[in-house]
This record gives structure tokens, sequence and C-alpha cells, in this order.
């Protein structure tokens, strides 16, 4: 309803209390499985994507399924989209279809015209700023492997290795939430957001070596050199990012118990190491999986009807 209803660009459209919430609601409804409740029933989520994803594409498609709705995905390749129809007709067509609009694409301006046009909840699944699903589906790992108070005690310590990406600006976002201390070793010249960093307040750091950022940390977590609509950069950033690869001897100096991150894709020898992706530390896959599950607490959250009264 217009006025009244949800979106979720960022992290931060979320609450503490709110954020800690949904983790918890998506770790029963992962204990529940295809048991859970199916609130959508009747409702479709629109999936409006302008660059590839495996991930975020079939695990809302399965997580819509599962809460008993339906999802449709558009690309800009068989919709008008991709011959120039402006994105607020778009906007405004799809959503007198539509429950949700998740929507992947390059700009962060363009996700949020899209929401201001949008009758219903917009969900953001990856813009060039900010990936805030992949962030929820990567707390509830922290949770899972550090007990489900880690977050809310504050006594975690992150490191970021590599790029100031759209992945580090929205563990910014939860950093300044939930107050976890958080290291990022980035190459000059590929620093987050300056403000976000700056909400952080002392709890987030940029330094200039993996080494740094890896010391004590419980959660070691990095992402590609060259994101999607960067390809161009490749042979200029495998420069710049030379010795920003997460292997074994950095790790090593993280804490015994830490766990690796990485939303995936990943480039075994780049950004990390064949040995760390597959060894024992690795969450990613559980990391993977956990996409499914925030996705359903999310959607059940901006979608689900209100009690009736
Ligand atoms: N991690 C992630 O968002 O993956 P996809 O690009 O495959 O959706
Ligand atoms: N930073 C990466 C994340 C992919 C899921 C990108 O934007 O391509």
């Amino acid at each position: 309803m217009p006025g009244t209803r949800r979106d979720f660009l960022r992290i931060t459209d979320l609450d503490r209390d709110g954020l800690l919430g949904l983790l918890a609601r998506s770790a029963e409804l992962k204990r529940l499985g295809r048991r859970g409740p199916r609130p959508l029933e009747g409702q479709t989520v629109g999936l409006v994507f302008e660059k590839a994803s495996t991930r975020t594409r079939v695990s809302f498609e399965v997580a819509a399924y599962q809460l008993g709705g339906h999802a449709t995905f558009l690309s800009p390749r068989d919709t008008q989209l991709g011959r120039g129809e402006p994105i607020r007709d778009t906007a405004r067509v799809l959503s007198r279809y539509l429950d949700a609009l998740v929507v992947r694409t390059f700009g962060h301006d363009k996700l949020e015209e899209i929401a201001r046009f949008s009758r219903v909840p917009v969900v953001n699944a990856l813009t060039d700023a900010s990936h805030p699903c992949q962030v929820l589906a990567d707390l509830l790992t922290v949770t899972e492997r550090f007990g489900d108070d880690a977050l809310a005690r504050g006594a975690l310590q992150v490191a970021w290795v590599g790029d100031g990406n759209n992945m580090a600006n929205s563990w910014l976002e939860a950093c300044a939430l939930l107050g976890f201390g958080l290291a990022l070793a980035c190459p000059a010249g590929y620093d987050p957001d300056a403000a976000l960093l700056a909400r952080c307040g002392g709890r987030a750091r940029v330094v200039r070596t993996p080494a740094e950022a890896v010391a004590g940390a419980h959660v070691v977590n990095t992402d590609v050199w060259a994101s999607m609509g960067q390809e161009a950069e490749q042979a200029k950033r495998e420069r710049d990012f030379a010795g920003f690869i997460v292997d074994e001897a950095l790790l090593a100096r993280a804490r015994p118990e830490a766990i690796v991150l990485h939303c995936l894709p990943a480039h075994r020898g780049e950004e990390i190491s064949e040995a760390v992706i597959e060894g024992p530390r690795s969450a990613v896959f559980d990391e993977a999986e956990n996409r499914l599950h925030v996705q359903k607490a999310l959607l059940e959250r901006l979608l689900a009807p209100p009690p009736a009264i």
C-alpha cells in the first residue's frame, strides 16, 4: 500500500532490533524448511535483473515458491527495459501486477527511482553500491558458527580483504547497526563509501595490508577484484590487488576458529586460494544456502498480510 509499504534497499532500512529479529526468524524458517508458513499465497514476486545471477535469482524464486507464492523473472533481453522504456514507467506498470519487485541493477539511483515509482515493496538484489541480501546471509552464517548472540555482543572481529565494493559497503552498514569490529584491507584508491565508514565511528577502519585486517579476526571475508560492470578494469585491478589474496598464510593470522566467507562467484587464485575455499574453515556454501532462508524471512516480513483485527 502506498505510504505504508516497506522497501529493503540497504541494511539500514532495518534498525538493530529489526535486523536481529530478521536473522532469528531466518534461522527459524531454516529449521522449518519446506514445512514452514505460506504467507505469500496468491502473491507474485517480480525479479527484474539487469546483471547476471545464479544464487540471487534462484534463491528468490525458491523462497517465493516455498512461501506459497510465485516468482517471475524479467531481464532487459526480453522486456521493453532493453529497448529503452523508462524505468519509472516500468516500475509503475509492474507494480500494478506484482506484489514485490526484487531488482538487480547498476546505479543505486536507478533502484531508488524504481522504489519511488513502485506501489509495492522493492528489494535490492545488488547494485553497484550495495548487496544487502547477501550480507543478511553472511550474518546468519556468522550466528550459526559463533552463536545467536555473537553479533549483538559486539566482541566479534570481522576482516574484509579486497575491493571496497558493494559488499564492503553493506558490511559497513551492518557494522553501523550492530557494532562489531570491522577492519577493511583495501588497496589505495579502492576504499569503501566514506560516509558509511564514518557512520561506524571507531568500530570500522580501513587499512592497507590484508595482514593488518585479518589479525585476530573471527570472520575473514573477501570478494572478486572486479565486480560486474568493471570487466574492462580487470587487468589494472589484477595489478592493483596483487597480494590481496586470502590464502592459508594470511588465514594463519586470524583466530584459530575463524571462518572464511565469500559471496561467490569466486576466482580461485585471485582473491582466494583453492586451499582456503575448499578448506575446513570455508563457510561459503552454508553462506550461499543461507540466501534462501534470509530472503524467505525478508519476503515474509515485507509481504505477509497483517494479522486480522
Ligand atoms: N552472491 C551472489 O549474489 O551471487 P549471484 O550473482 O549468483 O546472484
Ligand atoms: N561484488 C560482486 C558481487 C557479486 C555477487 C559484483 O558486484 O559483481
